[in-house]
């Protein structure tokens, strides 16, 4: 393998091909692609060879060894310690209501701190009043819209278990919310259509609808949420739609079997193919991380 000049190395490696260097080592970095591994020799000479894989997904644990920040996990957890701010995804009484979630018997299927900061980023983006989410479970992302939202602000929270419901509510009142989110307990979709309850009435002159709606409930009910969200959304407002890749399977041919998981979301794709521009305008981004390979889908109301 030819030498690699040490100029041309990533930072890391300039530091171990600096004189002195005595002890081998090899390090694997990620490139766009492929996985290079460079080789460092006794003699000062650095070799590389670019590895068959082609970095498509993040290297498992194992693949990476110590280099945990080729792992989307590690990445993400270097992206927290950068990030974090103080009275968002820094915030300790957030930390708390995961523990006690957990201590609660809560699944483990929070937003990650990544998502719930953007989450946050994108209400104060578009200068969201009021907030709709479908699935609160303990609340980390509803406390990350509250966060954002200003004092006179108001976040509704649909959650179909009493239990987590409950774990919900105490953690809203840990980290102080203002405004206080409002946590309707029962099934989304009843709730939504109820014809006598508060998501009853259309947007209308005195109700223009929710600026921002964050659907993470039941997978196979996304199609139904995507048609209360419509209704309930102000013209100019946004759902959001998380787990909208699941691993790839929302993916697969015309006329495959699709994954229950799946079903709703490519109906809602579907729809929107077939609305061609006319009432929304969406994107779906993939993304790796803590929690592997999903991502979310985001609708423009027209
Ligand atoms: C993925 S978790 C929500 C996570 C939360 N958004 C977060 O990031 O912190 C989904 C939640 O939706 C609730 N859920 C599932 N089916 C539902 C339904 N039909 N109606 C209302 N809530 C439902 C579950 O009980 C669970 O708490």
């Amino acid at each position: 393998m030819p030498p690699v000049s040490a100029g041309r190395l990533p930072r890391v490696l300039r530091a171990a091909a600096a004189p002195a260097r005595r002890s081998l080592s090899t390090t694997l970095s990620a490139r766009a692609d492929g996985v290079t591994q460079y080789t460092l020799h006794a003699d000062g000479k650095v070799e590389h060879a670019v590895k068959g894989t082609r970095l498509d997904v993040p290297l498992t644990r194992e693949q990476a060894g110590e280099q945990t920040h080729l792992t989307a996990a590690g990445v993400d957890a270097y992206l927290t310690r950068k990030l974090a701010a103080p009275d968002f995804a820094a915030d300790p009484a957030l930390a708390r209501g995961l523990a006690r979630a957990d201590e609660a018997g809560l699944p483990r299927i929070a937003v990650t701190a990544q998502l719930g900061q953007f989450l946050a980023v994108l209400t104060k983006a578009v200068r969201a009043e009021r907030v709709l989410e479908i699935g609160t479970l303990g609340g980390y992302s509803t406390a990350f819209f509250a966060k954002a939202l200003p004092r006179t602000g108001q976040i509704d929270t649909i959650e179909y278990s009493p239990a987590h419901a409950r774990v919900a509510q105490a953690n809203f009142l840990d980290l102080d919310l203002f405004p206080f989110p409002t946590v309707h307990v029962g099934p989304a979709l009843d709730l939504l259509r109820d014809p006598a309850g508060v998501f009853a009435r259309p947007p209308g002159e005195l109700d223009p609808g929710y600026d921002l709606v964050f659907v993470d409930a039941n997978k196979d009910e996304y199609f139904e949420y995507f048609v209360e969200a419509l209704r309930l959304t102000k013209s100019g407002g946004v759902i959001v739609f998380d787990n909208a890749i699941r691993g790839g399977r929302i993916a697969v041919p015309d006329g495959a079997e699709v994954a229950s998981d799946a079903t709703g979301l490519r109906k809602i794709f579907d729809w929107i193919e077939e609305d061609a521009g006319k009432t929304v305008l969406s994107a779906a981004i993939q993304t790796v991380g803590d929690k592997s390979w999903d991502g979310f889908a985001i609708v423009y109301k027209n």
